[in-house]
């Protein structure tokens, strides 16, 4: 089990609650915050996601945890005929929406409000689904995997981008440095809400991630789980098929 990491630690709220307020707060900076932070490294790593599945040639795909669109949006480039972009968030998904308008891709994504640990889809309707960013937010990581591998196809795959923890020195200490003392402190200069990048760092630090997301992903019934870690180890791409 991961350990429970929530932005407000004060609040009586699940962390479900607490993710969506977050989030909602931050809608408005996020995008600018994301480039800042990664040093617009996000870029690249979406693109990956998106050259892995553009090989196979999905029509249906979901992208959970979509946020205001970004990797949605990169989708698009695989050809695929409907990309449902789903996020907990009412904001996030309203900075999303215009984004999609913006580049006249209205008719092949629709951006939907919904719960990754209750998804409102049919058993084996995707061809794939992907998370980017979004996992170790799930407040019940086990039950939204669960979900995802309900509604993806035989056959069909999964990508995860997600923070991991450089393992090798020097990458490791400046990490660790990185993470706990300027990370939070570019959080609060643009968001105005220290708890929202104190808890994103430190939700990184305590999320499985190599051996142990790979094995987490089997448990759920997943095959032929592959890792690459991106950029030193600071993230990792995740690929399994169902
Ligand atoms: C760090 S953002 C990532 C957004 C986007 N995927 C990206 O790459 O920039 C995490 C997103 O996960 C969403 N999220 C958290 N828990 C969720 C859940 N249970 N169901 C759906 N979305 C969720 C949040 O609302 C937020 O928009």
């Amino acid at each position: 089990m991961t350990k429970k990491v929530t932005p407000y630690q004060d609040s009586d709220l699940g962390k479900k609650e607490q993710v969506t307020q977050m989030f909602d707060k931050i809608s408005g900076n996020y995008d600018g915050l994301n480039r800042v932070i990664s040093f617009g490294i996000d870029i690249k790593w979406r693109k990956r996601v998106v050259a892995i599945l553009k090989k196979k040639k999905p029509e249906m795909v979901l992208d959970i945890a979509t946020g205001t669109g970004d990797l949605a949006i990169n989708l698009a480039e695989t050809g695929a005929k409907k990309i449902i972009g789903l996020d907990i968030s009412p904001g996030m998904l309203e900075v999303g929406k215009k984004k999609v308008l913006e580049r006249k891709l209205a008719q092949t994504i629709e951006m939907v409000e919904g719960d990754s640990e209750n998804l409102p889809f049919e058993d084996n309707t995707f061809d794939a689904v992907t998370v980017a960013f979004g996992v170790r937010n799930f407040e019940t990581l086990e039950k939204g995997l669960a979900e995802i591998y309900r509604v993806l196809k035989p056959k069909a795959t999964f990508v995860v981008l997600e923070t991991s923890v450089p393992t090798k020195t020097p990458y490791k200490q400046g990490y660790s440095f990185y993470t706990k003392y300027v990370l939070p402190k570019i959080g609060r200069i643009f968001s105005k809400d220290d708890s929202a990048y104190a808890y994103l760092s430190k939700s990184a630090s305590v999320f499985p991630h190599g051996d142990a997301f790979n094995n987490i992903l089997r448990k759920i019934g997943f095959i032929d789980v592959v890792n690459k870690p991106q950029t030193f180890g600071v993230a990792s791409i995740y690929i399994a098929t169902k």
